[in-house]
């Protein structure tokens, strides 16, 4: 008896609470999951990855993908703000819908509610970034220039839709006819803007991520407009290739370098340099793994991945003479082959 009083008051509890989170509004703290002292940059940090995360192209299974996504809209739109994020500590997202009109058109719109908004097309642009960049970090500005509804004189038809109208055509007689309603509003033109956008490449991003910019697409004339998002590419290295977090490059080393060891330095993407010392023989085709050479996990950027050093074998182009032949023979005193034919193993 007593664990069913405890259950119910809890059920009452939780009832309760959500009724307070829902006249509260939303949670943008917690729904970028960052803590109500998180810098700007943390909190770009957290809205890209997140964005990523939950784009809707890339949750099509989820049918809330494009409400969860528009809360992360919201909420960065706010707390990326100074002003904005001043007023939502202060009074919550009550407090932003009344009297502060965003600058950016009305965030609000997108909540859930809005859903049969028209909205303007997404414009996906390739954005091509290099290894060097991959691996340090980097932010790049984009110019673009953006069609923007400013509103102009007059009026114009606008919401169109079909109505059913009845019209008396004698005592008795009625006809219904169908047609088409519209609203009025005031004239829109578009202007083309110059805006220019900041895209933070990440450490260790990795092709064909996505970085959207919420409300920068094709605009509509009726509704809101699509979203802008930036497809990364990355260019191929002349030096480098990349295998998830591992970098591979090919040296060669002389035939005496191969025998008695060598020491260099390789120039990593950053201009640092990767020591590299062996005594031992190096065969051709040899790996040598520097752990932590890598490039930055995405996820983590404290996690590296590894740099793997093939080395092949540079002999020497000039045929030996006989004393010189015989001299290598003494020196390396190496056996004649025993099998002559190795066979095909492996192919
Ligand atoms: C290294 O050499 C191999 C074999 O020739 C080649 O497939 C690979 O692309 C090379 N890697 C780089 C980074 O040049």
């Amino acid at each position: 008896m007593a664990a069913r009083g405890m259950k119910l008051s809890s059920v009452c509890f939780l009832l309760f609470y959500a009724i307070l989170t829902v006249l509260a509004g939303r949670d943008f703290y917690k729904i970028l999951g960052v803590s109500k002292t998180a810098s700007i940059k943390d909190i770009k940090k957290a809205y890209r990855k997140l964005a990523l995360q939950l784009h809707p192209d890339r949750n099509q299974d989820d049918p809330n993908a494009q409400d969860k996504f528009a809360d992360l809209g919201a909420a960065y739109e706010v707390l990326s703000d100074e002003e904005k994020r001043k007023q939502y500590d202060a009074y919550g997202e009550e407090g932003l819908k009344e009297g502060h009109q965003s600058s950016h058109g009305d965030i609000f719109s997108r909540q859930p509610t809005g859903r049969d908004i028209p909205r303007g097309n997404d414009i996906v642009l390739d954005l091509e970034v290099t290894l060097e960049e991959v691996y340090s970090g980097n932010f790049v500005e984009v110019v673009r220039n953006k069609p923007v509804a400013k509103e102009a004189p007059g009026k114009r038809k606008c919401n169109c839709r079909q109505e059913m109208r009845t019209t008396q055509l004698g005592p008795g007689r009625f006809q219904m006819t169908q047609e088409v309603v519209c609203d009025e509003c005031p004239n829109i033109k578009l202007v083309n803007e110059e805006r220019t956008l900041e895209v933070e490449i990440e450490q260790g991003v990795r092709d064909e991520m996505e970085y959207p910019f919420i409300g920068e697409g094709e605009p509509h004339i009726d509704g809101e407009p699509g979203d802008l998002r930036f497809r990364i590419k990355v260019l191929k290295h002349p030096v480098f290739e990349r295998r998830g977090d591992d970098l591979y490059t090919n040296v060669t080393i002389s035939l005496v370098e191969a025998l008695v060891g060598f020491e260099m330095d390789i120039t990593h993407l950053d201009g640092h340099k990767v020591h590299i010392v062996r005594d031992k023989i190096t065969k051709p085709g040899a790996r040598i793994w520097k752990k932590g050479e890598g490039l930055p996990n995405f996820d983590n950027n404290n996690i590296r991945g590894s740099l793997i050093v093939t080395f092949d074998v540079d002999f020497p182009k000039e045929q030996l003479d006989d004393q010189q032949k015989d001299g290598i023979k003494q020196l390396l005193k190496q056996a004649p082959s025993q099998t002559i034919y190795n066979g095909l193993q492996g192919y």
